[in-house]
């Protein structure tokens, strides 16, 4: 099986055994605590169900830049997008900066359960200047409309970092107990259906027919023995579809338009960062990481808005050292039914069409006709699918209207 980044085998950072964990929770209540942001929390997650082998905490600010600035750790690992932990100077007071040891309480429960305890290395003040190269690099942009850059800004100016114990997955396996699953149990339902090849496929939305066609195309043309449609379930920026409906949507797809057992879906807990062509290079990461040797990226891969070219996720992996990444890409075309040739195809494939000959929903539109009630066409979603989304957006028009 294809080997994890940078490490022979996973490194979560769970403390799997209960009595270790029932201790070290015992502990977290006597030690000075912290209410982080959500990112902070999303990034213990990912530490902790071994995607993010092999990180072992939050980075300081000298690693940080080095990350954002050149892709690569001091240890000269690539890794694309800093994972810090930064929070208010207000939030940091005598107790904290005393500490060798504090306790990171989660923002998304109530009550703000311990979720890791970490181990201080340093609590240093990030400048202007520091933040500017750090939201440049990684988001490609500093406005501070972007989504990924808004949540990063409003975390705060202090950067809390040091090797991380975890404790908990947050609300991730209390609300989506079918679907979060870790990279270890990934690999291990990979190795028990045994597959070899597994081309996975991000997703952070309902799949219609051009991504199901996605899908199988890469599977075919990879020879995959199975598919991992992997979403995120984490948060997002509002008006995107909420993970549950989104994983009815997909499951229902899933039985009914693919051969049985040929797919394996489940998702992960992080934040939406919408960092474009460095937030697909870190989703190749814990691809490999979760043992999948191929990952699907598209037209605007990760991407908001109009900061990224349509295809400058794929032109990132150019840059990157051959061997630095053992999982391979699958480069996809805009991909839409052709009304010409009456199924969904990859528009590289077909230099004879013209926009026109495509049928090509817009976001908006998928949601003005589902919100009136309206199906969708068949040749874009399936109406299984389709049912599914109409049920949320007429609830959500319901409430709305009340
Ligand atoms: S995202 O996490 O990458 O933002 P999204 O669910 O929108 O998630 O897209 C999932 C994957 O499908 C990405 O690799 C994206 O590039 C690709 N994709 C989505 N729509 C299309 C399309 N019409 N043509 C080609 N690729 C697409």
């Amino acid at each position: 099986m294809i080997s994890p980044h940078g490490s022979p085998t996973l490194k979560p950072l769970l403390i799997e055994d209960a009595a270790e964990r029932r201790a070290l929770a015992a502990e977290a209540q006597r030690l000075p605590g912290i209410v982080t942001s959500s990112a902070a929390a999303a990034n213990a997650v990912m530490l902790g169900s071994g995607y993010f082998t092999p990180m072992t905490g939050y980075m300081n600010v000298a690693e940080a830049l080095r990350v954002a600035e050149s892709m690569h750790t001091s240890g000269g690992l690539l890794w694309p997008v800093p994972i810090v932990n930064f929070v208010r100077a207000d939030q940091v007071d005598a107790t904290i900066r005393g500490a060798k040891r504090i306790a990171l309480r989660d923002p998304n429960i109530a009550g703000n359960p311990v979720y890791a305890v970490m181990d201080v290395q340093a609590i240093e003040p990030v400048s202007a200047d520091q933040r500017r190269v750090l939201v440049e690099n990684t988001f490609r942009t500093t406005d501070p409309k972007h989504p990924g850059v808004e949540a990063f800004t409003a975390a705060g100016d202090v950067a809390l970092s040091g090797p991380i114990r975890v404790l908990n997955f947050s609300y991730f396996p209390d609300e989506f107990p079918d679907t979060f699953r870790t990279a270890g149990q990934i690999r291990e339902d990979i190795r028990s259906r045994g597959w070899n090849a597994v081309v996975a496929f991000q997703t952070r939305n309902p799949m219609h027919r051009a991504h199901e066609e996605l899908c199988k195309m890469a599977r075919d043309a990879v020879k995959a023995d199975g598919v991992l449609i992997h979403m995120l379930l984490g948060r997002l920026k509002p008006g995107d579809i909420p993970a549950a409906v989104r994983d009815a949507s997909i499951r229902k797809m899933v039985e009914l338009y693919f051969p049985p057992n040929s797919v394996i879906v489940a998702g992960y807990g992080f934040d939406m960062l919408y960092a474009g062509p460095r937030e697909a290079v870190l989703h190749a990461i814990f691809r490999q990481n979760c043992g999948c040797t191929h990952l699907i990226v598209g037209r605007d891969h990760a991407g908001v808005g109009n900061y990224y070219g349509p295809f400058d996720a794929q032109a990132i992996f150019d840059t990157i050292p051959r061997d630095a990444l053992q999982i391979r890409i699958f480069r996809a075309d805009h991909t839409a039914w052709s009304k010409k040739v009456n199924k969904v195809v990859m528009m590289r494939d077909y230099p004879d069409h013209t926009p026109d000959d495509y049928i090509n929903l817009s976001g908006t539109r998928v949601r003005e006709l589902l919100a009136a009630g309206q199906p969708l066409p068949p040749e874009f979603a399936r109406p299984e699918v389709a049912n599914i989304l109409m049920a949320h957006y007429q609830a959500e028009a319901r409430q709305a209207a009340r």
